[in-house]
């Protein structure tokens, strides 16, 4: 006999009710479950209920006896996501076997384990999941029962992390984080490690700065070709945003008389781009680390050679001496957010590019058209006495006098045509560019169809055969557009196995139309189109009087002013709900709203938030749109706003709207992303990420990532709030307000000094989260006597590092006992 022990299968004490069952009660649920089934010819009749109950709620159990085999199962319920163990007290067999037989297909630790376990599914309602356990005995016996395991919606999964100033990344209990790829990281064999004292060179073979916009691609065991299911070996395509150029060199920045050496110029441009990394974990459950030897590894950098596509491809406004067809390009920069395509390509963003280019006004506008001017302008190329121009790149005399490397920063005419300078090397920049990750030789494609500016994302809406796909897009200036590109082409899902990636992408990313959003007052909300000839978007437009529709793409901005399009406050990354294919767009905060830009429904706070005096939404908030027909072919739209940032010490009227607490207050969102589809973290109620980039809430916390569960577009109803303007004076302005989001959005990590978080993808499967560490210890310097303001990462294990230069870096978090992350 044996004493059997109801197993509590788990873990999760949400599902476990504290007050035992009786006696009584779970032999009623025994005998009427009676999963129990007797099959051993030789001793039909020996079923017995014998054994003491050691009871925890919720199960039932049937003993039995074999010969020497005997088997008790329980039934238990977990949520989605989480890690369940099958209930079965074993003893006495000789071999066992688990057979699923009902529910959504799971994967069993080891099918012949007395108590395996399998990670719930996601499930849109309480779902059973019924598996078969044979017992066979020494003596020929066998037996055989059923477990079920009663699967319920995702929820939340952490306690929330507290706020905080430490140097390390924070994560909730449960959880552990690793270093996957920091700064400098060698992607091939032949480079040397990363010393990280500033004499480190050869950044095109190094793990660029700044990590930022990231994506995760499924590698089949062959090593080349896709597996969008594998979760164990990958690709990561990570973005280089900018660089803490002060670290990159063994005494920070030197130039003479205002010259810069070239070997710290190049240095500078190559630790900015893409990478291409091969990723793959140790089994199913071990540690992940990138190869060193991957062919695929790959350094985009902004001296890589590109091709552009789309309607601007060898238009007048692309030409120059380096591409007089305006063909062709060099490179990529600033490449904050990302986008994918379903036929395994990458898109990657740039952002700021304008920073780059010197043009001194007061010099080239006599040299230029008046609408010439007004373009540069509206994108801020250049200006002043000084002209601008980053890291003084153009400052450098090359050793070689025929290498335009660093010429073709100055955004200046200098030469007799178009084609005999650079004056039109800034409008080769602010477009969405595809990569092929699976093939390292492509040249990568400028796509302009989908419009120029200083891109975040482009996530793609939901795909649907027949439909024609669509992406969204943020323009992070104050003041500027949503966008969303419509392809032409409707979508056919045998396209998302094709082998020839990239003119794939020629056929759904370079023609379709580019829309701008108008938000209403009342919550309703149109797409205004993009295409020239229609509307203020003629030759006859007195502000700017537009050419072609290259001239309008190329233009986008002064487009969207043209038609109306709504101000917003700082338009950062787009993300779509994989369950219904709502999208949000995290607006950062804006400095002149309620200012020189006036409150409106879609951005409705202007305020102080202490110690700075500074006004305007200065914490930043997320509005999301449901299209009409819920389809990404729709031109009219519904929105609200999903939640407003502010610290949980502020006006809970006009400025904490959301009713935010110690454990989600937050500021400036700006990475945003949901859980992929493919595992319970997407399913039924998709995860939520927003990750923040924030000055305005670091007196507090470090900026930091949080997880939440969100409704839909009007499950809220309409707030009115009142902004205090620098004059005192005062407008009330109504907007649309989701349902608050409580408890359903908690902070779940917090990183170190100095940092932002952007940048985050998770495998199919969702047991492994990437996300990205961007330039801890901005302000600092390396030299002394300044110490460092972080030493993270070195600093992650506990274990001071004060000499240790920061490191931008992508981490890996994964949940203790092989659970979906977030859940
Ligand atoms: Fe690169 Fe606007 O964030
Ligand atoms: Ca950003
Ligand atoms: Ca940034």
């Amino acid at each position: 006999m044996y004493d059997e022990i109801v197993r509590y299968s788990d873990g999760d004490t949400d599902t476990n009710t504290s007050t035992a069952p009786s006696i009584q009660d779970l032999v009623a649920a025994r005998v009427s479950r009676r999963d129990f089934i007797e099959t051993s010819a030789k001793s039909a009749s020996v079923l017995a209920m014998t054994g003491a109950v050691a009871a925890c709620g919720g199960a039932s159990t049937t003993p039995g006896t074999v010969g020497s085999a005997q088997i008790a199962l329980s039934n238990t319920a977990t949520t989605g996501g989480r890690v369940a163990t099958l209930g079965a007290t074993v003893s006495g067999a000789t071999s066992l076997q688990w057979t699923q037989v009902a529910g959504p297909p799971v994967a069993l630790s080891d099918p012949t384990a007395a108590a395996p376990s399998f990670v719930a599914p996601g499930v849109t309602a309480a779902t059973p999941v019924t598996f078969t356990l044979t017992a066979n005995s020494s003596n020929g016996g066998v037996q055989t029962g059923q477990a079920t395991v009663t699967v319920s919606p995702a929820v939340l999964g952490f306690t929330a992390v507290p706020k905080n100033r430490d140097d390390i990344v924070t994560v909730p209990a449960g959880y552990t984080i690793s270093i996957l790829y920091r700064l400098g990281d060698p992607i091939d064999a032949a480079t040397p490690d990363y010393v990280g004292n500033g004499t480190d060179t050869n950044f095109g073979a190094r793990a660029g700065d700044h990590h930022d916009g990231m994506y995760y691609f499924g590698l089949a065991a062959t090593g080349t070709a896709p597996d969008p299911n594998s979760s164990t070996r990958g690709l990561l395509c990570i973005n280089h945003e900018n660089i803490t150029e002060a670290y990159l060199h063994p005494n920070g920045v030197t130039s003479v008389g205002g010259v810069r050496p070239e070997a710290e110029a190049i240095k500078e441009i190559e630790a900015h781009g893409v990478s291409v990394i091969e990723v793959t974990r140790a089994g199913n459950t071990g540690a992940w680390s990138y190869s060193r030897t991957s062919t695929l590894n790959r350094r985009i950098t902004p001296l890589t050679p590109m091709q552009i596509n789309g309607p601007v491809r060898g238009n007048a406004l692309v030409q120059t001496a380096f591409s007089p067809a305006g063909t062709t390009g060099r490179g990529t920069i600033n490449n904050c957010a990302n986008g994918f395509t379903p036929w395994n390509t990458y898109l990657t963003c740039e952002e700021n590019w304008a920073g780059y280019f010197r043009r001194r006004s007061a010099t080239d506008n006599p040299l230029r058209t008046a609408k010439e001017i007004t373009a540069l302008t509206r994108y801020s190329v250049g200006g002043g006495p000084l002209g601008g121009g980053a890291n003084s790149w153009f400052s450098v005399v090359a050793a070689d006098p025929a290498n335009t490397t660093y010429r073709r920063w100055t955004a200046e005419v200098t030469g007799a045509s178009a084609t005999a300078d650079f004056r039109n090397e800034a409008n080769q920049f602010g477009w969405v560019v595809e990569i092929d990750p699976y093939n390292p030789t492509s040249i990568p494609r400028k796509r302009t169809a989908l419009g120029r500016m200083a891109h975040e994302g482009a996530w793609p809406g939901l795909f649907v055969a027949g439909r024609r796909p669509a992406w969204y897009m943020g323009d992070d200036a104050t003041g500027d557009y949503c966008y969303k590109f419509v392809s032409a082409t409707p979508w056919a899902a045998a396209d998302a196995t094709a082998t020839d990636r990239l003119a794939i992408g020629d056929k759904y990313l370079d023609t379709g139309t580019l829309y701008v959003a108008r938000f209403n007052p009342d919550g309703s909300g149109q797409w205004l189109p993009l295409v020239f000839g229609t509307g203020p978007l003629t030759a006859a437009n007195a502000a700017y009087p537009f050419a072609d529709q290259a001239d309008v793409l190329t233009h986008a901005r002064l487009a969207g002013d043209a038609l109306g399009a709504t101000r917003m406050d700082r338009p950062e990354w787009t993300a779509v709900n994989p369950a219904n294919g709502e999208m949000y767009l995290t607006l950062t905060n804006a400095s002149t709203r309620g200012g020189t830009l006036p409150i409106d429904a879609a951005n409705p706070r202007a305020y102080v938030d202490p110690p700075s005096t500074a006004r305007g939404n200065r914490n930043g908030h997320i509005i999301r749109l449901r299209e009409a027909g819920d389809t990404t072919e729709a031109l009219t739209f519904t929105w609200d706003i999903y939640v407003f940032a502010a610290g949980s010490d502020l006006d809970s009227v006009n400025i904490n709207v959301s009713g935010l607490t110690a454990d989600n207050d937050m500021s400036s969102p700006d990475g945003l992303w949901f859980s992929r589809p493919q595992n319970a973290g997407g399913v039924g109620t998709p995860l939520i990420w927003v990750q923040t980039d924030d000055g305005a809430f670091t007196d507090v916390t470090n900026c930091m990532m949080l997880v939440g569960q969100p409704g839909r577009v009007g499950d809220g109803g309409t707030r009115t709030i009142t902004s205090t303007l620098a004059n005192g004076s005062t407008v009330s302005q109504t907007t649309r307000v989701g349902a608050l989001p409580g408890t359903n959005l908690r902070r779940f990590l917090v990183g170190p000094r100095g940092c932002e978080i952007t940048g985050i993808d998770s495998t199919p499967n969702g047991r492994t989260v990437f996300v990205n560490i961007q330039h801890p210890g901005e302000t600092g310097s390396p030299t002394p006597p300044n110490p460092l303001p972080s030493n993270w990462p070195a600093t992650q294990g506990g274990t001071p590092a004060p000499t240790a230069r920061p490191r931008s870096a992508t981490i890996v978090i994964t949940k203790n006992d092989g659970g979906v992350v977030g859940v």
